[in-house]
């Protein structure tokens, strides 16, 4: 009876209780580990299914907004192309700039003619910037050089700037027309005096 109520630890004859103590945990911990396991797999399935279902919704959203996107054509509201300036009297001699960034012409004004150049480089389309000091067009892309009536002499560009079609209204009004251009070969700039709209004579 004694033996029955001894205490269990440190005592030799115990031993065989602490076996069965470990080996029990060990089995327990084998059915959570399984359990832990199943209930992962469990997860990782519906992980999986929230994914698939958020693939399958996106595509289908981006598709259905990409057809509602055609039936809401892009608009581009670009400047017109025919348009008023003022009058011959209201620019000065040489270069104006001031309609580059609305319009992207330059105005050129001498002693008999004004007409209007096209601010695009002949060689690649860049948009070459005036150099009052130097007296020049200069392209900044390539290095293209142009005299002031828009002649190249310098770089890469094949040919003379183009020039847009420029007649007088009634009231002596300048109306520039840039869907319509004027170009000249390579050296043969006096092909600009064949086209009477390709300037004013003033
Ligand atoms: S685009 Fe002007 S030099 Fe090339």
């Amino acid at each position: 009876m004694s033996e029955s109520n001894a205490s269990p630890s440190g005592a030799k004859g115990d031993a065989p209780a602490d076996v069965a103590a470990t080996a029990e945990p060990s089995l327990i911990s084998r059915l959570i580990q399984g359990f832990q396991k199943t209930e992962s797999g469990k997860d990782a399935v519906r992980t999986r299914r929230l994914f698939v279902g958020f693939g399958i919704g996106g595509f289908l959203t981006t598709n259905f907004l990409m057809f509602l996107r055609f039936f809401f054509p892009r608009t581009i509201f670009e400047p017109s192309t025919v348009f008023r300036i003022g009058t011959p009297t209201d620019f000065g001699f040489g270069v104006d700039t001031k309609f580059q960034k609305s319009n992207r012409i330059w105005v050129v004004k001498n002693t008999e003619r004004l007409f209007v150049i096209s601010a695009i480089c002949t060689h690649l389309g860049c948009t070459p910037d005036w150099k009052q000091s130097e007296q020049k067009f200069k392209c900044p892309c390539h290095g293209s050089g142009y005299d002031p009536e828009g002649v190249n002499y310098e770089g890469p560009a094949p040919r003379p700037m183009d020039r847009a079609r420029v007649v007088l209204d009634p009231e002596g009004q300048i109306i520039v027309d840039t869907s319509v251009t004027y170009k000249a070969e390579k050296g043969k700039q006096s092909q600009f005096d064949e086209y009477p709209g390709a300037y004013i004579t003033i």
